[in-house]
């Protein structure tokens, strides 16, 4: 829910979400891609931090704590998952996420 709020938060009007998801070996695999307004490097090096939201417009126009995607996060890896984001300002961004499957 976090993540495609997000994408759905930071995309402007006339974009795309696309949300896959495979079974792979031992894991689920399940990414959220959107054609939004992207981060930078330095962006991205402080996403995770508590109560942090990027200084553009297209982000600050929107509601929100900073705190969701720490919390996602946190979630994943406490369920044994990893998490990789992709982005690239003015592009958009991809979330993708591992969760084991259960035996
Ligand atoms: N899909 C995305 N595209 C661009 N920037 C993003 C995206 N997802 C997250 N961000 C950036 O990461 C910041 C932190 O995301 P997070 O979900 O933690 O907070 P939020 O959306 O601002 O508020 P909330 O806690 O209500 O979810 C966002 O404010 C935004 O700057
Ligand atoms: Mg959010």
């Amino acid at each position: 829910m976090n993540l495609v709020s997000n994408a759905y938060k930071y995309t402007p009007d006339g974009g795309n979400i696309t949300i896959a998801c495979q079974r792979r070996e031992g894991a689920v695999w399940i990414a959220v891609h959107d054609t939004g307004v992207g981060m930078t490097e330095t962006e991205l090096a402080q996403l995770g931090r508590k109560f942090w939201r990027a200084d553009n417009p297209h982000v600050t126009n929107e509601k929100g704590t900073g705190l969701g995607f720490a919390i996602t996060k946190s979630l994943i890896e406490l369920m044994d998952g990893a998490l990789t984001v992709q982005s690239r300002p003015g592009e958009g961004s991809t979330f993708a996420f591992t969760l084991p499957v259960a035996s």
